[in-house]
């Protein structure tokens, strides 16, 4: 299994390309389903869950082809993924892939909505929490759907097909509302969703959805009203730029007290971020087409709560508590989406951090320094955290199950170690 290991002490300086959203590419490849003819995706990240969910896409019919960068491409510009369902094969999602990537169970949309059948194993639990499903199941019965559940699997049938609704969410859900989107740009007369997710990758998603002839109203509002059609059609739709990604890097560059361009960032998708981020003592230039990040060795304290869009987002909760654990004083940092995403602190106090865990409340006391050791992470941005505290530590952390890293992060150390960082990864 790969390693990280990272050197920390090195100022980051230089641009880092930001690459294609992880969660909009994801929901955008699953809409694919929706028509029979291709749907072209480009700015595309490289990651392990793109591939999966390629080969995810390919069991249910549909062919999907990578077109190769050119020479000389700057080698983190987006691919270009196409995918043509032409016929769906299958319907069912088995649980030995549905497993492998909770976003997969969203095909549970588009194949009902297309199929008026689909067969999608239950996802299971997962590292941040329990994650049920039961808005998703109550949205598609609301548009008409009968739904069982059998042997771990969701089997949903439409009869004639799925009919308009509305459907009112009890808490914001980002995978629900594509789900219910989704299915009801297919379903017979009109679709009110409420309290939908305002996530910037839900809008990417939507304004992909309308270049297919979907008829969506009131797209980055809480309130999405859908006019069904009786088909989609192909489309090409560039991937929103990764706004986790940019923060991600951002407080990277803020540790360890670097200047950095983050190009191809949308800063318009971090308001909640880069203010935080500004009040810590981090100077952030809104430019054309990016930003610039520059730190000035001191971190202030913040107080900050996790919430949906337009709040401070749940998965850059880890990171920015890793750039806290060297600040000026006691930062608070409360998780309201998930509660279980304090997996990190256990490993971020391994490399020295002084972080006071009380029920979804971290109080981080920043500390002088931080020392590298060996660590591993549960997930995605709980990894992506220790390699933020790793650059700012004194000595080497070994960073292990790199595999997390590789769902997200586009060549994550190849990024960091062109603009400075000392981080290589080992294989074996
Ligand atoms: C999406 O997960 C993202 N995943 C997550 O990204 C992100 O953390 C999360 O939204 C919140 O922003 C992708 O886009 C692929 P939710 P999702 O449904 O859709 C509860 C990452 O690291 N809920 O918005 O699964 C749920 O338990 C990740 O990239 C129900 O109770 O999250 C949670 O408390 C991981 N019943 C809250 O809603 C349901 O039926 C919000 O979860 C559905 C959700």
């Amino acid at each position: 299994m790969d390693r990280i290991l990272i050197r920390g002490g090195n100022v980051l300086r230089g641009d880092i390309h930001i690459s294609g959203a992880k969660n909009a590419a994801l929901p955008l490849m699953i809409a694919a389903l929706l028509t029979d003819e291709t749907l072209t995706l480009t700015n595309m990240p490289r990651l392990a869950d793109v591939s999966l969910l390629r080969k995810i896409l390919r069991n249910h019919g549909a062919d999907t082809t990578l077109a190769g960068k050119r020479a000389g491409a700057n080698p983190f510009a987006g691919d270009t993924v196409r995918i043509h369902a032409g016929e769906i094969a299958d319907t069912t999602a088995p649980y030995e892939l549905v497993s492998r990537m909770r976003a997969s169970f969203w095909v549970l949309g588009p194949l009902l909505a297309r199929c008026h059948q689909a067969r999608v194993s239950l996802p299971g639990g997962c590292a941040i929490g329990t994650r049920p499903v039961d808005f998703y199941l109550k949205a598609l019965k609301d548009l008409g759907a009968d739904i069982g559940v059998e042997a771990g699997y969701v089997v949903a049938r439409a009869k004639g097909g799925l009919h308009g609704a509305r459907i009112v969410f009890p808490k914001v859900s980002v995978g629900a509302t594509h789900v219910a989107l989704m299915a009801a740009t297919l379903a017979r007369g009109e679709t009110l969703i409420e309290n939908a997710a305002r996530e910037p990758e839900v809008t990417d998603v939507a304004h992909c959805l309308v270049k297919m002839g979907a008829k969506i109203s009131g797209i980055g509002s809480s309130t999405l009203r859908i006019q069904g059609v009786e088909r989609l059609r192909g489309a090409t739709h560039p991937v929103l730029a990764d706004r986790i990604e940019t923060g991600t890097y951002a407080m990277a560059a803020a540790m360890t007290g670097g200047d950095v361009r983050l190009t191809g960032a949308r800063c318009d998708t971090l308001d909640a971020v880069l203010p935080v981020m500004e009040e810590a003592g981090v100077s952030i230039t809104r430019e054309e087409g990016g930003l610039r990040v520059r730190g000035n060795g001191v971190i202030h304290p913040v107080s900050v709560e996790t919430q949906p869009y337009p709040g401070f987002p749940t998965d850059l909760q880890a990171q920015l508590m890793a750039l806290m654990t060297r600040a000026d004083g006691v930062s608070t940092i409360r998780e309201t989406i998930f509660e279980n995403r304090f997996m990190h602190v256990q490993e971020l106090a391994r490399l020295g951090a002084d972080i006071r865990l009380n029920g979804d409340t971290a109080l981080v006391h920043g500390v002088d320094h931080l020392t590298g050791a060996p660590v591993m992470a549960t997930d995605l941005r709980a990894s992506v955290s220790l390699v933020i505290a790793a650059l700012a530590a004194e000595g080497e952390t070994e960073l292990n199950r790199v595999y997390h890293l590789d769902r997200g992060f586009e060549a994550l150390e190849k990024k960091l170690a062109a603009v400075g960082a000392d981080i290589e990864r080992v294989s074996g």
